[in-house]
């Protein structure tokens, strides 16, 4: 299948031995919005950095579209990452910081100020181009930030608990305009948190995550009516 991730059988362990990812398996289609939930400690990190090529594992193998990831180096995966301090350049406006990839890339300036503008449009940020980031409210530059991840057209989208430095009140708003945005779009999406809600919201699959294995998958639903054992149970608080 195009554009199909596949995890099998991960293993890896730090230095110190104790496991951290245990027998991971996972297939996702290509436009698969998967929630990866799981308590602090669980794995969820480690999991989206073996993906990105940030980690190697210790056994298992990842292949997209059908090719082994294992030599390929993090930005020749290209897939897109994006943190949860955003990690904008704070000392270029905001069409330089969207454009930031697509220049490291070498794209012409024809192809990056159409796809700039597309990412602009895409996540309502038309006018703001001139911007500077410290003139940007939080859901602006986290706006800014998709749009940088998203700009040179990735594969797999990859969001590590991206609301998880914000309030309360602006946590709910932005998980909102996010999953809007991310909706329209065909791409694979992983979206890493500790907070049920905000996986149920963001995923139409999802994975539970316990001590580095997965302890359950299935669709929100699924989880909700038919939790596998009590400590799902309690963790979703169902
Ligand atoms: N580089 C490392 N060296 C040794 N141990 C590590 C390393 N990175 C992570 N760990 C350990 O692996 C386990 C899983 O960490 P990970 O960051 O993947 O968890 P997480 O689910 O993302 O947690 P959180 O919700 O707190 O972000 C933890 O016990 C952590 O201490
Ligand atoms: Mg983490």
């Amino acid at each position: 299948m195009k554009n199909e991730l596949v995890l099998e059988h991960i293993n890896k362990k730090f230095d110190d031995g104790s496991l951290i990812l245990k027998d991971i398996n996972l297939s996702l289609q290509q436009g698969t919005k998967l929630s990866v939930l799981g308590p602090s400690g669980s794995g969820k990190t480690t999991l989206l950095r073996l993906i990105a090529g940030l980690e190697i594992q210790d056994s298992g193998s990842i292949l997209f579209n059908g090719q082994p990831m294992e030599n390929i180096r993090p930005h020749k995966r290209n897939f897109g990452m994006m943190f949860q301090e955003f990690a904008l350049f704070p000392h270029m406006n905001v069409f330089d910081n969207i454009a930031f990839g697509l220049k490291m890339k070498g794209k012409d300036k024809t192809e990056i100020d159409s796809r700039v503008k597309n990412m602009l449009s895409l996540t309502g940020l038309e006018g703001f181009e001139t911007r500077q980031i410290n003139e940007l409210s939080g859901g602006e530059r986290q706006r800014v930030a998709l749009a940088r991840t998203l700009a040179p057209n990735p594969g797999l989208l990859m969001l590590d608990e991206p609301l998880s430095s914000l309030d309360r009140v602006l946590r709910k708003r932005l998980l909102l305009e996010l999953t809007n945005i991310i909706s329209r779009l065909n791409i694979t999406t992983i979206f890493v948190t500790h907070d049920h809600k905000e996986a149920f919201a963001a995923g139409n699959m999802v994975i539970v995550m316990n001590q580095g294995g997965i302890e359950q998958k299935g669709t929100p639903e699924e989880l909700v009516q038919n939790p596998k054992n009590s400590w799902i149970k309690e963790f979703l608080g169902v």
